[in-house]
């Protein structure tokens, strides 16, 4: 195996502050022996310099219209989102269309509800964080024209994010985390695995070949139309099967778990999503009234919901062995970090608790709120990024936005051609 990606980046704080670091902005966060940690302020010398640095971050790449003012010690001076979830419920998915309308219709005054919570200018703004990838097309456009005629009326540098490297470091803005840990992003629109050696630093180690765990969840409750379920009808699908399940019996179905014959940390849902349609097809022949919720919804949530848990918390436990192996994590207190809509599940958060008690790893979960889509994990990667000095632009001209966009260096193939066999682990949880 090459060495070239084992290696972690052990180099000094680019301050040149306390002693050699395992990463580069270790101290620049944490160490407080540094004038550049988190909460100081610029260097002085006139009153202005003495002003904590801000950036306004705003976040349209799928359904929700997020911005948000942070200052440079991690604050949140002020919030706003929109969310299109209702809309979207109704219609049973996201059309790019109705998204992009969504977003025009809402993104000035979301910006302004967050500007002025703040009580900040646009004109006091050390930067402007936007989300360019991934995400779809028309909804991405939407923020970054807003965001273009912003910076040439202000003059501010633009600091271009990607969307799941922000989700991936949200979970800084509360844990002091050092890097290298390790990721798992579950939503509705994405599903990997990586290690995060740095703010714009990340090694990929499997991914999911078809279709995201939110989003099986999501066609799962559709297809047992769960927006007509009394209990659900503001939910995502993705809360509906949680609560749902917490009432049903899982062994009542036996669904094959994914990917049980690859010794790699790829993951697949489309195939279990069949399995689900097919058994409710057959229950639907045999036990309803047209227009009614199947009785047994609630065993095939809690069914669908293990299977997921298990099947992401068996490909997560490969993960951390292969890191383990390779020196790519600390031998001792390393962490996986969980992001991402169906990280607020309950239930995959238990089960992933088992497997990092089993390998002496902490578990680190940014609250739900932080979870999902909003403007604040994109202002926070853009604090990170000004902070370090990374990925700021002065003219944005020619800035595109990209709805396909690759997340760190690929190593899923060493994964695979580690083939390494998980030991026994009840992955059982009780309700
Ligand atoms: O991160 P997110 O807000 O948007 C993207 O997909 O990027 O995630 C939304 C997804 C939806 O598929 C939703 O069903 C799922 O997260 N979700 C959940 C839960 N809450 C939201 N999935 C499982 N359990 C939940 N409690
Ligand atoms: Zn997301």
């Amino acid at each position: 195996m090459s060495s070239s990606f084992l290696s972690l980046s052990r180099r000094s704080c680019r301050h040149g502050v306390g002693m050699t670091m395992l990463n580069s902005d270790r101290c620049c966060y944490w160490n407080l022996k540094c004038p550049f940690a988190l909460g100081s302020y610029r260097a002085a010398g006139s009153q202005a310099a003495l002003q904590p640095r801000i950036v306004l971050g705003i976040e349209t790449s799928c359904d929700d219209t997020g911005a948000a003012v942070m200052d440079e010690a991690g604050r949140i001076l002020g919030e706003s989102l929109h969310s299109q979830k209702e809309v979207h419920l109704k219609t049973g998915g996201i059309i790019p269309p109705v998204a992009q309308r969504l977003h025009k219709e809402n993104i000035h005054r979301v910006i302004q509800e967050a500007l002025d919570m703040s009580r900040i200018s646009p004109s006091e703004l050390s930067a402007i964080a936007t989300t360019i990838k991934p995400g779809l097309a028309l909804s991405l456009g939407v923020g970054l024209e807003y965001t273009l005629k912003l910076l040439k009326q202000y003059n501010k540098p633009f600091i271009p994010i990607h969307h799941m490297e922000a989700h991936a470091l949200t979970v800084r803005m509360i844990h002091p985390v050092q890097f290298p840990f390790l990721v798992l992003l579950v939503s509705g629109g994405h599903c990997l695995i990586a290690v995060a050696n740095g703010i714009t630093d990340f090694l990929l180690l499997g991914q999911s070949l078809d279709e995201a765990p939110g989003d099986i969840l999501d066609k799962v409750a559709r297809r047992l139309t769960l927006i007509e379920h009394p209990e659900c009808t503001t939910m995502s699908g993705g809360q509906a099967i949680e609560h749902l399940a917490k009432q049903g019996d899982r062994m009542k179905f036996n669904l094959k778990s994914p990917m049980g014959q690859h010794f790699d940390c790829n993951f697949s849902f489309a195939g279990l999503r069949n399995q689900v349609t097919q058994i409710i097809t057959k229950k639907e022949k045999e036990d309803i009234e047209k227009g009614q919720i199947l009785s047994c919804a609630n065993d095939i949530a809690a069914a669908v919901q293990h299977t997921v848990a298990s099947h992401i918390a068996k490909r997560t436990h490969r993960a951390i062995l292969f890191c383990k192996m390779n020196g790519l994590l600390p031998q001792n207190n390393g962490a996986l970090v969980v992001s991402g809509g169906v990280a607020s599940n309950q239930y995959i958060r238990r089960t992933l608790q088992i497997v990092t008690d089993a390998t002496g790893m902490a578990l680190l979960c940014p609250p739900p709120k932080l979870c999902t889509d909003n403007g604040v994990m994109i202002a926070w990667n853009g604090i990170e990024k000004l902070r370090e000095g990374i990925g700021i632009l002065h003219n944005p001209e020619g800035i595109c936005y990209e709805p396909k966009a690759a997340f760190g260096a690929d190593i899923s193939g060493k994964v695979k051609e580690a083939a390494i066999k998980l030991p026994h682990l009840k992955l059982k949880i009780r309700e």
